[in-house]
């Protein structure tokens, strides 16, 4: 009997496909992940994983599940919780979602973009703490969106779709892609230039920290930073001192390294600072759609079909 393990409860149209195919299947049903002991005990001997981003798959956690492994597929786009290189080398393909969290992660980078601009969460704690006396001139001023830059550094899918968005406010909007090569302006122009600077790369050894203490002093002082990629890309520390000191004026971060953030961050004490929890695709029918894929690529790798999404087809040469 084919064996499956899907590491937590993921909404109902991936569940269902896969128990089309397949009815019996373990599920992972604790609101936190498993632990990687535990991962390892549930997914021995299966011929397909279904994980998310919180399960840390590598080398080791194949070769314990077992050389019978035809299909890993996880529902996110990114893969950075799992070696790639290690899947490839042992024949497995490995599954994503790409496309139909687009949308959804590029309205979440825009609605932080504001956030911060427009101060909204810390205009919001100064009213709940009673602050609000009169209106002034000059409360809680913000930034405007018409006829300032938006640097977009990642031109994949998702920053195409928040440049889309930045055409509706008359924005200029200028690109960089470290990944792909493709640029309209190198990184240094694109800083110099920006009022608003958006990250959409793919956390790779290339893009691990690649906002450091460096990158933000090439930025504006009015300058808005917004990450909905990956928390690795980001390194925190030079972003509380640049915060701290105002070199720019706001951040907005989707993600954290690690995640969850722990609660004594300093990050936390920076009213110029807006941190949600990794809620970039957070959205019914986003969540309903990557859980769709996921569960396609899985019963496509068990029926020993080619993955609809596969991040290394190099395993099908
Ligand atoms: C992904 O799919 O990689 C996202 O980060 C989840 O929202």
């Amino acid at each position: 009997m084919t064996k499956i393990f899907i590491t937590r409860i993921i909404p109902d149209p991936g569940l269902v496909l896969i128990k089309e195919h397949f009815p019996h299947f373990d599920l992972w049903t604790p609101d936190l992940p498993p632990s990687r002991i535990e991962l390892i005990e549930q997914s021995r001997g299966v011929d397909g994983l279904l994980c998310l981003l919180t399960d840390k798959i590598d080398g080791e956690v194949m070769d314990a599940i077992g050389p019978q492994l035809k299909v890993i597929s996880s529902m996110s786009v990114g893969v950075d919780h799992i070696d790639i290189a290690a899947a490839t080398a042992r024949g497995i393909p490995v599954g994503n979602t790409p496309g139909v969290l687009t949308d959804a992660t590029a309205d979440q980078a825009f609605a932080l973009m504001l956030s911060a601009a427009r101060r909204i969460p810390e205009a919001e704690r100064f009213l709940r703490a009673g602050k609000w006396v009169t209106w002034q001139p000059s409360l809680l001023l913000g930034a405007d969106f018409a006829g300032a830059t938006l640097g977009i550094v990642g031109f994949g899918r998702i920053g195409q779709a928040v440049a889309k968005r930045a055409q509706g406010f008359d924005m200029r909007v200028i690109y960089h892609d470290p990944t792909h090569g493709a640029q309209s302006v190198d990184l240094d122009t694109l800083l110099r230039e920006s009022d608003f600077v958006s990250i959409h790369v793919p956390l790779t050894e290339k893009t691990k920290h690649l906002v450091n203490a460096k990158f933000l002093a090439k930025m504006k002082p009015n300058a808005v930073l917004v990450n909905t990629s990956r928390g690795g890309v980001l390194d925190q520390t030079a972003l509380y001192h640049a915060l701290k000191s105002n070199q720019i004026f706001a951040a907005a971060l989707d993600v954290t390294d690690p995640e969850p953030l722990p609660t004594d961050s300093p990050l936390l004490e920076l009213e110029n600072c807006i941190i949600v929890p990794h809620l970039g695709s957070a959205s019914k029918k986003t969540r309903d759609m990557m859980s769709l894929l996921a569960a396609q690529n899985l019963v496509a790798g068990l029926k020993g079909e080619r993955l609809p999404h596969c991040v290394n087809p190099q395993v099908y040469e």
